[in-house]
């Protein structure tokens, strides 16, 4: 039976070469198919590839642009506040300046960094054309012609700001000048001098070619004034407006008289107010060091700058003496004809006898008490056409109490 079943399950030869014929196309369509597959796979690949750069491309574009507009946002906020903070109207930190500035409140922007007006630029000094001491070696001195007429800060501005920088930061156009001189003015209620003041110091340091800015450190009302505390006040401030190679400790009564008396730092501290009218030009005593007095900056960092116990009129300068002295430094002079200074007159401050104590104690104090322990709240920075104003709170027993 079962032979019989096989003789008739086999297939007749034709129909055998039908189904190889028909199984031959099949595997040939179905390699075709598998070849199209791989073409549409690859395609794809290809497709994905070109899409994944295609978002690449994209996203960083976008990026970009939003970088391109937050940078934009940024300066325009900038611009903005800068805008506003010329004018005085940019909000925040409430200032009430003296009767001698503007009387009022300014405000500032949230962050605001309290400084006012265009920042000058320091820049670091490349050497241009001649040294400013050989052209000032070239030309001949006259004596100094003294103005003492009242003129308001508008005219002074007009008669002596076009060359300047904000902030009454001067620059000599035909020479380069080996020092940046940085000119401290403690300052309170004394505006008719400060505005002698600069109708004068301008033309002279300008004369002299000195690279030079002003700087008038005012103490605000609430405690007594600290001549000494306010002169380091300047150099801590004036080091982070420009990197000052020289400083001068100018009060603001003194006109200097003769244009041989220069106005750049010597290699040990000098003093040049030595000879005043009133006391008919001749030292006082010998180792006075006060009205106008010029430091290296080095040098004034290493003396640890003025005391800061002083308040009331007297003895910071005498203490600063003592300091240099105690450094191994003498201090220096140009001859009494060149150190003549006009002193403008004022009623004379109440000296404190509080001072003789503390010149008893000086030795005790010069390693803690000075630049390097200042306590102050600066309100606010101003750059104004003819000096940078820099207005600050001191709080007497805050300071007496710390040393
Ligand atoms: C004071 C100094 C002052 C000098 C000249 C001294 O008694 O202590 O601060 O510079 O007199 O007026």
């Amino acid at each position: 039976m079962a032979i019989a079943a096989s003789a008739q399950n086999k297939l007749p030869t034709s129909r055998l070469k039908g189904i190889l014929e028909r199984l031959g196309r099949h595997t040939e369509s179905s390699a075709k198919k598998r070849g199209a597959c791989c073409e549409m796979l690859g395609r794809a690949r290809t497709g994905f590839v070109i899409l994944t750069a295609t978002t690449v491309v994209f996203c960083y574009f976008v990026l970009q642009h939003t970088q391109v507009l937050h940078l934009q946002q940024r300066r325009c906020h900038i611009q903005e506040r800068n805008k506003s903070l010329q004018s005085g109207t940019c909000n925040n930190t409430v200032v009430e300046t003296t009767t001698e500035t503007k009387r009022g409140t300014r405000d500032c922007c949230t962050n605001c960094d309290m400084y006012v007006g265009v920042r000058p630029s320091c820049i670091t000094r490349n050497f241009t054309g001649p040294w400013c001491q050989v052209i000032r070696q070239k030309r001949g001195y006259a004596k100094v012609k003294v103005d003492l007429a009242s003129r308001s800060l508008e005219m002074l501005e007009k008669l002596h700001g076009a060359d300047l920088d904000p902030g009454g930061l001067y620059r000599p156009r035909d020479c380069t000048s080996s020092q940046r001189v940085g000119i401290i003015v403690p300052f309170r209620e004394r505006s008719l001098h400060l505005k002698v003041f600069l109708n004068n110091i301008h033309p002279f340091l300008k004369k002299q070619r000195i690279e030079y800015m002003i700087i008038v450190v005012e103490q605000a009302p609430g405690s007594r004034l600290n001549r000494g505390m306010l002169r380091n006040i300047g150099v801590i401030e004036g080091e982070k407006l420009c990197k000052f190679d020289c400083y001068f400790f100018h009060d603001v009564d003194m006109i200097p008289l003769s244009n041989l008396n220069i106005y750049t730092c010597g290699s040990k501290p000098r003093h040049h107010a030595a000879a005043l009218a009133r006391w008919n030009y001749v030292l006082p005593y010998q180792h006075i060091f006060g009205g106008v007095v010029s430091f290296t900056t080095e040098l004034f960092k290493k003396v640890n700058g003025y005391s800061n116990m002083y308040f009331g009129w007297g003895g910071e300068d005498d203490d600063l003496y003592n300091r240099v002295r105690y450094h191994n430094m003498d201090i220096e002079r140009y001859p009494m004809k060149i150190s003549r200074y006009g002193d403008l007159k004022h009623h004379k401050s109440v000296a404190q006898n509080s001072r003789y104590s503390y010149l008893k104690t000086w030795k005790a104090r010069v390693e803690v008490d000075g630049l390097n322990s200042l306590k102050y709240n600066r309100h606010l920075v101003e750059f104004r056409k003819l000096y940078t104003w820099i207005y600050v709170g001191i709080n007497e027993q805050e300071v007496l109490i710390s040393i």
